[in-house]
């Protein structure tokens, strides 16, 4: 009988260590952070398209970005076609005079815009892009902030891209987050500025 009570102790004095062990393991390695950390631009993608599903829960994470008086000024288009992903890339390699897909054969491209009569557009849209490109991560896909979306909504053919879509109003193009599986493995990060973080104690 004194067995058994010291080998129940022993066990629970085992498992309480354990869930000490879990509680600091939390601590250090907060996953959240830890995805904030661990994303990179990925330029080079496999020819699969995502599951539906991943990408719903991406352009969800986007949605739920702050924005300026939570005035929601952006707007995300979510192209899977792949006659219209590769109109975008034509138009966003014409912006710079090449002819290379700027979107390195992601099958996926988030189109973010936002309403310029909101003053805080610019910035709500950024932290969109921001939550879209951390979410891909969180859900296993890669993906890379591509610039130009601006001159190219403010073409004639990027304007009658809008029309097309239903979209009416005064959207300035922000930013196309490209998304896929990952080909490869993600580049290493540039080691972080020494003076990035100034502390004022
Ligand atoms: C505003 C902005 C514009 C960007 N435009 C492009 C682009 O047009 N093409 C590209 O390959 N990467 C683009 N990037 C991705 C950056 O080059 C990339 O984030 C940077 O090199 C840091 O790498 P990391 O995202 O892996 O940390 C852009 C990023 C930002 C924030």
């Amino acid at each position: 009988m004194k067995h058994g009570i010291l080998i129940i102790a022993l066990v629970a004095g085992m498992m309480a260590s354990c869930g000490n062990a879990q509680k600091e393991n939390v601590m250090n390695e907060n996953v959240a952070l830890e995805n904030l950390k661990t994303r990179r631009a990925i330029r080079a993608y496999q020819d699969k398209m995502p599951d539906m599903k991943l990408i719903e829960q991406v352009t969800e994470a986007g949605t739920y970005a702050p924005t300026g008086m939570g005035r929601q000024s952006p707007i995300i288009v979510a192209v899977t076609d792949k006659a219209t992903r590769d109109r975008l890339s034509q138009l966003n390699a014409a912006v710079m005079g090449g002819e290379n897909d700027p979107f390195y054969g992601a099958p996926v491209v988030l189109v973010v815009l936002a309403d310029r009569e909101v003053p805080t557009y610019l910035y709500d849209g950024a932290l969109v892009m921001g939550n879209l490109l951390n979410a891909a991560h969180a859900v296993g896909l890669g993906s890379c902030w591509i610039h130009r979306a601006k001159e190219v909504f403010d073409s004639e053919e990027g304007k009658a891209l809008l029309k097309e879509w239903g979209i009416e109003g005064n959207y300035e193009g922000i930013g196309n987050c490209i998304l896929g599986y990952p080909a490869g493995d993600a580049p290493a990060p540039k080691p972080r500025k020494a003076d990035y973080v100034r502390f004022v104690k």
